[in-house]
């Protein structure tokens, strides 16, 4: 029992990371199959020990808010998510459930649609007229996309005659596979980095704070579903529900197949994985639902999904090529991955010229050699793998392969550790790391430095400015000014950037330093059992496991980091740079969050506290406390010898508190006036 409850907390810390890192910063870091392991196994512990499920965890939740910048926005009827079968058996033990749920009346017909693989948004309609976008966010509150919706051609600004009075449609937004293939044609012309897949770029492309540039990328959408609706007509079945959205003019996949036998439903199911790559948009399984609507009210939903419909998922596509070399790539974190370099092949969806392979385990298991004929999957249509050779076709005279020495980066040796399946570039100031790390650091995720993108960072480090993240803090601004692309508003913009971002609120510094098995959740959970980095600093690490959320992993891997010397003079010196250190809130005090949403800055010399201990009040009580003055801003608090602070925040008409007004604020979360 014990052992399960540590197991399902670091399964939920997890699947918590890789959930991140795919849904709110469409960046996946393991094959979706992976990902899809871990759940399976969290929601099997979850099953047989109903004691230690929760409502936060990861298998009750349908999508991910992220960290927006849009407005929110409360789904009346929340946007549900499907469950899954991974097999025929799975799919067939649903339909069983079904009937018995329903003391075995007959299911007249099951419906199939194809699973689009894209992301879920609901158009608001009143009398007829578009009037509010939204993602599924977190399946309550999601995120106003409106503008950006409006520029999609599918999406029609008015439905045809006869619209009742509000209808909520739910569907896809989608890339079609040409429409990337074009954008990547250009991104490549252009000499920008390739897009990974349609879905992700969908979903970065969909969630633009400029709509302008979503109008440059070519969505589609497919209405699959009814939320609210006021004035309709009676609907029957899901069926006639499709119909009739396709006479009010939105776009309805064709692919709708009704069958009464679900024998029937299983060689549908069949015929579409066959046939999956002939369409031009990427699915990722068939959409099996119970077509009466008054079944569908019988069977209701659960916490997470409705019962009367299922998601069977494709299994990945395989495909077989030559490998022509194994190579080794160097992570933003120093990881060796050996990849394979393939003769171009179509699997999943794209053409696929190279393949991870993993770790050099992985590489003497599946004996690859160069020169093989490889079976290639696409699992879950994101990362390629090179599963097995073709041994039957192995060239004479082929030679294991043997991991390299030496980092194709810097030249700095390679090591695994004892126990260990990754190879690391062990210089820590290996150019291809120092760009990660900062690279990562200033992530919208992490400290969010405006202006401090890839491009920018490679030109520092290659030009001896910048060394770690610390030196963030002491950029040279002076010899920035004047280079190309440097004018004096881009200089400021960027050193105004980098000293908002001083203020970032412990868990996004955490984030950003790049401990492994930290992601954006973990760091926050970390930040807020311990408070403030001392606290940290001093946590045993049973301190750490008894945290909720965090297992054995997780704990050895951020006791482990801060105990390492690179660790430690890091941190000194961003603590020496002023970079606040303390939690956004801490739990565990019952301090209300009395500041939430304030913005409250702070300027000159203050009696009763240093600058960092007014910033910490502030943060504490879940305001946030900027390094500059804008019209965003809630209050000034100005102590002695304010200045330019001082006379933006009169200029702009900020609320100026004396140290009085501002112990106030703190008490009771009143400004004056
Ligand atoms: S119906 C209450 N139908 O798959 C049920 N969903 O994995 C609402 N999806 O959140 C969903 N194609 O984003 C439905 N034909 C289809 C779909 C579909 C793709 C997506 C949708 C959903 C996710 C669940």
């Amino acid at each position: 029992m014990h052992e399960a409850a540590t197991r399902i907390d670091e399964l939920r810390a997890l699947v918590g990371y890789h959930f991140e890192r795919y849904h709110a910063e469409d960046e996946p870091e393991i094959p979706d199959a992976d990902y899809d392991a871990l759940v399976v196994e969290l929601r099997a512990l979850e099953a047989e020990y109903p004691e230690l499920a929760t409502n936060d965890s990861p298998t009750r939740r349908v999508g991910s808010a992220g960290r927006s910048t849009f407005d929110e926005v409360a789904h009346r009827v929340p946007l549900r998510s499907l469950d899954n079968a991974f097999d025929i058996d799975e799919l067939r033990a649903w339909s069983e459930r079904v009937l018995r749920r329903l003391d075995d009346d007959p299911v007249p017909a099951w419906a199939c649609e194809l699973k689009f693989d894209g992301l879920a948004v609901s158009l608001r309609y009143e009398d007829g007229h578009l009037v509010q976008a939204a993602t599924r966010g977190d399946g309550r509150v999601g995120e106003d996309v409106t503008a950006n919706v409006r520029t999609i051609d599918d999406v029609p600004d008015h439905l045809s005659d006869g619209a009742p009075a509000v209808v909520e449609v739910r569907g896809e937004v989608y890339m079609g596979r040409s429409a990337f293939e074009a954008l990547n044609a250009d991104q490549t012309a252009a000499g920008e980095r390739a897009y990974v897949n349609p879905r992700n770029t969908a979903a970065g492309s969909l969630r633009q704070k400029d709509a302008a540039v979503t109008a440059t990328r070519d969505l589609s959408f497919w209405a699959y579903q009814l939320g609210e609706m006021d004035g309709g007509p009676d609907l029957n079945s899901h069926g006639d529900t499709l119909t009739w959205l396709s006479t009010l003019g939105l776009p309805v996949n064709e692919h709708l197949h009704r069958f009464a036998d679900f024998d029937e439903v299983v060689a549908h199911v069949a015929r579409v994985e066959a046939s999956r790559h002939d369409l031009d948009y990427e699915i990722d399984g068939v959409v099996v639902k119970v077509d009466d609507l008054r079944l569908q009210e019988r069977l209701g939903f659960t916490a997470r999904a409705p019962r009367w419909a299922v998601a069977y998922k494709l299994p990945p596509e395989e495909r077989t090529t030559r490998l022509l070399n194994i190579e080794v790539s160097i992570g933003p974190g120093g990881q060796a991955t050996p990849f394979a370099r393939l003769e171009p092949v179509f699997v999943g969806g794209s053409t696929v010229t190279a393949a991870t392979l993993h770790n050099a385990d992985q590489v003497r298991e599946k004996d690859v050699r160069p020169g093989d004929l490889v079976v290639v999957r696409k699992a879950g249509d994101v990362i390629p793998e090179v599963l097995r050779p073709v041994l039957a076709d192995r060239p004479e005279g082929s030679r294991e392969w043997s991991f390299p020495k030496s980092c194709p980066e810097c030249g700095g040796p390679l090591v695994r550790l004892e126990g260990e399946a990754a190879t690391f570039c062990t210089d820590h100031a290996c150019p291809r790391q120092v760009r990660g790390r900062i690279e990562h650091f200033s992530s919208r995720g992490a400290m969010d430095i405006e202006g401090f993108g890839e491009q920018r960072v490679d030109l520092f480090v290659s030009e001896g400015l910048l060394a770690d993240v610390a030196g963030i803090y002491s950029l040279d601004y002076d010899r920035i000014s004047g280079w190309e692309g440097f004018g004096e508003t881009s200089v400021r913009n960027l050193r105004e950037a980098v000293e908002g971002s001083r203020d970032r609120p412990l868990g996004r510094l955490l984030f950003g330093l790049r401990i492994p098995h930290v992601g954006t959740t973990v760091a926050d959970v970390v930040a807020a059992a311990f408070g403030d980095l001392d606290g940290l600093e001093a946590a045993s690490i049973e301190d750490m496991e008894a945290v909720d959320g965090l297992g054995p992993v997780i704990a050895a891997s951020v006791y482990g980091w801060l105990r390492r010397p690179s660790s430690r003079d890091l941190l000194d010196r961003l603590r020496i740079a002023g970079v606040n250190l303390v939690a956004a809130s801490v739990v565990g005090t019952n301090v209300e969050p009395l500041l939430a949403g304030m913005a409250v800055v702070v300027t000159g010399t203050l009696a009763g506290y240093s600058r960092d201990e007014a910033k910490a009040a502030i943060v504490a009580l879940g305001g946030t406390s900027p390094g500059s003055v804008s019209a965003r801003t809630t209050a000034l608090v100005a102590g002695e010898g304010g200045g330019s602070k001082l006379a933006r925040a009169e200029e702009l008409g900020v609320p100026i508190l004396d140290e009085a007004a501002f112990d106030r604020l703190l008490d009771a979360g009143e400004l004056p006036g």
